[in-house]
């Protein structure tokens, strides 16, 4: 779909163009003032690039790629990120953090995604927890938080986002897939507006302020799903969202725990 794009590339200038405008639109920070940015072309993952250069630099980054060749996806899986078809990009914030702020982070980027897909387009889309993003069903967005430290301590928290806005032609393995396809996107615009609404949240992480926007647009909650705990797997009902992300599920035989990482699927009956 070539002609969605009337400006594939993504460089400092169109970032900052964007960010002028979507801050200006949406009445929030152009927080990618002091933000230092890097575009790349095609490069093996930018998850990786951020971690080799916030050894060097000493302030939040957005590193942003055309197309990866090596792009990671959570439980050591891949992410398919075809060249100009996708938004693939990666936030890193400078500081130390508690490891349980770090933790809402990956929640917080789900809810940006959101939000700027909703600014941008007439769609709503659905967050399947804890970061995938849905629309009709397909994943569209995928989100990998990753975090960098020196002994105990968190020195930069690394979060990776790939959006597919104009994919069409997805592995056979990964049959979820799907795209965006808003026909005004293009992956300057969306990485602006995510990184925007990202950025804007991070200061107020420990008020939690982004949960109730988070459960309002749950792929899961009510629903029946299917949980795994060491390998083994479990049938369950997912009941709420916990103030720092955790999935509070009632279990069959109608006892509430909470998942605070791993992965769950629906159950389909
Ligand atoms: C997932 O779906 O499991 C997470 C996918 C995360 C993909 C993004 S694309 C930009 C960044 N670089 C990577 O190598 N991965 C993340």
């Amino acid at each position: 779909m070539e002609t969605f794009f009337k400006d594939k590339a993504i460089s400092p200038a169109a970032l900052l163009s964007f960010a002028a405008e979507y801050s200006e639109a949406n009445g929030i920070p152009n927080s990618l003032l002091n933000t230092e940015i890097a575009c790349e072309g095609i490069i093996p993952s930018t998850n990786d690039l951020a971690k080799e250069l916030c050894k060097k630099t000493k302030g939040n980054m957005l590193i942003t790629a055309e197309g990866q060749t090596g792009g990671r996806g959570r439980m050591g899986r891949s992410f398919f990120s075809p060249q100009s078809t996708g938004a693939y990009f990666t936030i890193v914030l400078h500081g130390e953090r508690s490891l349980l702020d770090s933790l809402k982070l990956t929640p917080l980027a789900a809810v940006a995604v959101c939000r700027a897909i909703e600014a941008l387009s007439t769609l709503t889309p659905k967050i399947k927890w804890v970061n995938d993003i849905y629309l009709d069903e397909k994943k569209v967005c995928g989100i990998l938080t990753e975090a960098v430290t020196l002994g105990d301590a968190v020195t930069d928290i690394i979060v990776g986002i790939g959006i597919n806005l104009t994919t069409e032609c997805f592995p056979k393995d990964i049959p979820i897939a799907g795209s965006l396809n808003i026909n005004t996107l293009t992956p300057a615009k969306i990485i602006a507006a995510v990184a925007l609404e990202f950025l804007k949240e991070v200061p107020y992480i420990a008020q939690n302020k982004h949960i109730a926007y988070y459960k309002s647009h749950s792929l899961v909650l009510g629903k029946e799903i299917v949980y795994y705990q060491n390998n083994e797997q479990f049938f369950g009902t997912a009941v709420d969202i916990t103030e720092d992300g955790g999935l509070m599920v009632r279990t069959v035989s109608g006892e509430l725990l909470t998942l605070n990482g791993g992965e769950i699927t629906l159950r389909l009956k």
